[in-house]
Order: C-alpha cells, then sequence, then structure tokens
C-alpha cells in the first residue's frame, strides 16, 4: 500500500455535505466485509442523526475526498449503553460515548488515521461532558483492537453481542 503524505489529512467535523460520502464508505465497507463477526455497519438514518444530535462524526479529509471517518455517540439511556454490560450507575451511564464505527479508506490505511480521529475526538467528548469512552472491537480484528490499546483503552469485559457475535469491550476514562 503506497505511504501518503500524512500533511495531506486535514481532521476535522464532519459537515453536512460529507454524508453522502460517509455513508457510500460505509456501504461499501459492508459489501466488502460481510462477516458481521469482524463489522457491523450504520446505516444512513443512523449517521445522520449523529451529525444531528446524538454524538458527532470525524473525518479526515483527503483531496477533497474523505480517506477515514469516525461516529462517536452518546448512548445516554439507550439499551445498548455498554456502560450497563460493564454495571456501571445510571450517572456514570450518561457519562459514556461509544467509539462506534471507524473506517479508514482501503488505500490510506498504514497512517495511524484511526488514532488520529481518535485523539482528536476525545478530549470533544470530555468537554461534552461523557468522558467516559467505550468500544467494542472484534478479537478478530487485531488492527483496531491494537489501535485501543496502543491508546490506552483497556479490555474490561469480553461478551456475545450484535446477534451473538464475540466482542471485547473496551474503556478508557479521559
Ligand atoms: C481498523 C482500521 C480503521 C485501522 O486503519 P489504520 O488507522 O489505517 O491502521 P494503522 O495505521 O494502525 O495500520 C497499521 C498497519 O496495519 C495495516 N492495516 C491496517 N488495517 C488493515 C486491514 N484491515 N487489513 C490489512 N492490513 C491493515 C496497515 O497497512 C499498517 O501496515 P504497515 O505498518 O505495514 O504500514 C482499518 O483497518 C479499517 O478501516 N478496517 C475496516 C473497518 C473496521 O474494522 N473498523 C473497526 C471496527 S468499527
Amino acid at each position: 500500500m503506497p505511504e501518503q503524505d500524512a500533511t495531506e489529512y486535514s481532521i476535522r467535523f464532519a459537515r453536512y455535505s460529507d454524508l453522502k460520502r460517509v455513508t457510500d464508505i460505509m456501504e461499501s465497507m459492508e459489501e466488502q466485509i460481510d462477516d458481521t463477526s469482524i463489522f457491523v455497519a450504520d446505516d444512513e438514518y443512523f449517521i445522520k442523526s449523529h451529525i444531528e444530535r446524538e454524538g458527532f462524526i470525524v473525518v479526515a479529509g483527503h483531496k477533497k475526498k474523505i480517506a477515514a471517518f469516525l461516529i462517536v455517540r452518546f448512548p445516554r439511556d439507550s439499551e445498548d449503553n455498554l456502560g450497563r454490560d460493564i454495571g456501571l450507575n445510571e450517572d456514570d451511564q450518561w457519562k459514556v460515548n461509544h467509539m462506534e464505527s471507524v473506517i479508514v479508506v482501503d488505500e490510506h490505511r498504514g497512517n495511524a488515521l484511526m488514532q488520529k480521529l481518535i485523539e482528536y475526538s476525545e478530549p470533544i467528548a470530555k468537554f461534552m461532558d461523557y468522558p467516559i469512552a467505550m468500544a467494542t472491537v472484534s478479537p478478530d480484528n487485531p488492527y483496531s483492537l491494537n489501535n485501543f490499546l496502543k491508546m490506552g483503552y483497556k479490555e474490561v469485559l469480553r461478551k456475545k453481542k450484535y446477534d451473538d457475535v464475540e466482542r471485547i469491550i473496551l474503556r478508557k476514562d479521559l
């Protein structure tokens, strides 16, 4: 994979005009990885509601295209709040953010974009009063898992989630 010049990437909030591109990337990824044990894709409604109110999306722009994106979600009192899985009390569940979905487009992999997106997002989530960062990864996805571990996320639980798929649940206090 050719190495890209890292300075060519601009890490920034997603705009409405990015929505279609983010959705397209998500959908193409779904076709490539139809093994849901590795990746569970989000649909367009979900992505749109993120730009609007339930969290935020950060993208790595590259020459007017999107090279990577990260969806950060505030699950609050949702059933799927990962804080529930690890037994957080209700107050703490409201402080949880989910580092929900991250995708780096094939030709841009190997430029630590996942880490850059997370680094950009963590202080924002903390500032917005969601200082407990949580994520799920598949044990079969070492690229994602290693990036989270390198950034100080700790495994707190392993369990079957999303239709019986094995997941590692990670946590980092921001
Ligand atoms: C997980 C993911 C975001 C990491 O991308 P990234 O930030 O570019 O990864 P890194 O920069 O840490 O890559 C480190 C090395 O692993 C390689 N690599 C990263 N992802 C890879 C993949 N899916 N398959 C093969 N090699 C991969 C890189 O090329 C790089 O190799 P190098 O050191 O020889 O240059 C990316 O693999 C991806 O988009 N995967 C599909 C979606 C997904 O699984 N998301 C996570 C769950 S929501």
